[in-house]
């Protein structure tokens, strides 16, 4: 497989045959300032944005640089199929569905139901137009996706069956190399050095990765002088995004770091880790998919970003909660992590599963 550029390779050059990447993503991300927003929300503090909802003109958003590393495993393995799972309007799945035809993998969903919120509609009908299958609620997924192995072996394929928001050490590998990236801008002048990153948490994933990313990245001397806080603002409900699990994802991911990079000196432990984490629990509303009003006027604050469009479920939450770590006098520069794609998706014709019609019964009131 060809050696892609990506920091985290450039910088630990002994992962070059030992953590493949596959290129889905159009990397580096652009920062923009935040300063349009603060003024307008009379906040002094100075901001900025990741803009990872450009990761890719086909589907952006946090899941592209997941998919990197996961794809390249599937590859690696030999599957010919992926098989993303998640709640109908799962991100992960519709980047799964539109990035892997790409690198020749056949892919399909495992979804159970969620608050009909527009853009988890939006997305439904983009999997919906492909190959799904439909649980009745998330309790039932290990079984599931056993299930999924099962059908793929009877029919002599190899298939490659993700847990929801590819949440692995590997998966989350992907976010050190977006943290490298951030401290790449950093050295380079492009953004000043923040003190807090602000995060939607989700399945734990992408807060885990980042959390390895920036103490990575301070050790080698890269972009920070010391690791930014992260502050991983959740959109799904304890004990999902406790503390501890993603803590435990980053412990593991730096491990399986250490171990593919043959440096020790990466495998950081709990305490290293969570030291330099805070989880805001305060913007959940009334749980995964419902809207808040806190995140419904960060969605037109910072709607003054150009092209900068976020959605209830996540990155308006997250944004939320970046407005609020500043008012609470967090560490400033700060850095809001966009995750949710700002490219349009595909039309797809309204082709759900007659079963799953319960699921979308409540479109008209989001
Ligand atoms: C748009 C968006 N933001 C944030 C998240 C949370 O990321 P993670 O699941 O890696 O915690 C997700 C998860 O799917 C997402 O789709």
């Amino acid at each position: 497989m060809r050696v892609l550029d990506r920091p985290l390779l450039r910088h630990l050059p002994r992962l070059a045959d030992r953590l493949p990447f596959v290129a889905l993503g159009d990397f580096p991300t652009p920062i923009d300032d935040l300063a349009p927003v603060m003024r307008d929300a009379r906040l002094s503090a100075p901001a900025y944005v990741k803009r990872d909802d450009r990761s890719s003109t086909v589907y952006g958003g946090n899941k592209v640089r997941t998919l990197e590393v996961l794809f390249a495993e599937a590859l690696e393995g030999g599957a010919t199929h992926v098989v993303s799972t998640g709640a109908f309007g799962t991100n992960h799945g519709v980047a799964t569905a539109l990035h892997a035809p790409r690198v020749g993998l056949d892919a399909s969903a495992l979804l159970f139901p969620q608050p009909a919120s527009p853009c988890a509609l939006e997305n439904f009908e983009v999997l919906a137009a492909r190959e799904l299958h439909a649980i009745p609620h998330w309790s039932a997924l290990p079984p599931a996706m056993l299930a999924a192995s099962l059908r793929a072996r009877l029919r002599h394929e190899r298939t490659y069956v993700m847990v929801p928001g590819g949440a692995t050490p590997r998966g989350a590998l992907g976010y050190v190399n977006g943290a490298l990236e951030l401290a790449e801008q950093v050295a380079a002048g492009e953004v000043p050095e923040p003190r807090t990153i602000v995060v939607g948490v989700g399945s734990t994933c992408t807060t885990a990765g980042l959390l390895v990313g920036v103490h990575v990245a301070s050790l080698l001397g890269v972009g920070f002088r010391a690791p930014p806080s992260i502050v991983g603002v959740r959109v799904t409900p304890w004990p999902v995004t406790a503390k501890r699990r993603i803590v435990g994802l980053a412990v593991r991911a730096a491990r399986l770091l250490a171990e593919l990079a043959g440096e020790p000196r990466f495998a950081f432990d709990a305490a290293t880790l969570g030291a330099a984490l805070t989880v805001d629990g305060t913007q959940l509303g009334r749980g995964y998919g419902h809207a808040t009003a806190a995140g419904r006027d960060a969605l037109v604050r910072f709607a003054a970003v150009e092209g900068l469009v976020l959605d209830t479920t996540y990155s308006a939450k997250a944004a939320a909660g970046l407005l609020d770590a500043a008012r609470r006098g967090a560490a400033a520069p700060l850095l809001f992590w966009s995750t949710k794609s700002t490219a349009p998706l595909p039309s797809a014709a309204p082709s759900a599963p007659w079963w799953t019609r319960p699921w979308v019964h409540h479109a008209s009131r989001p």
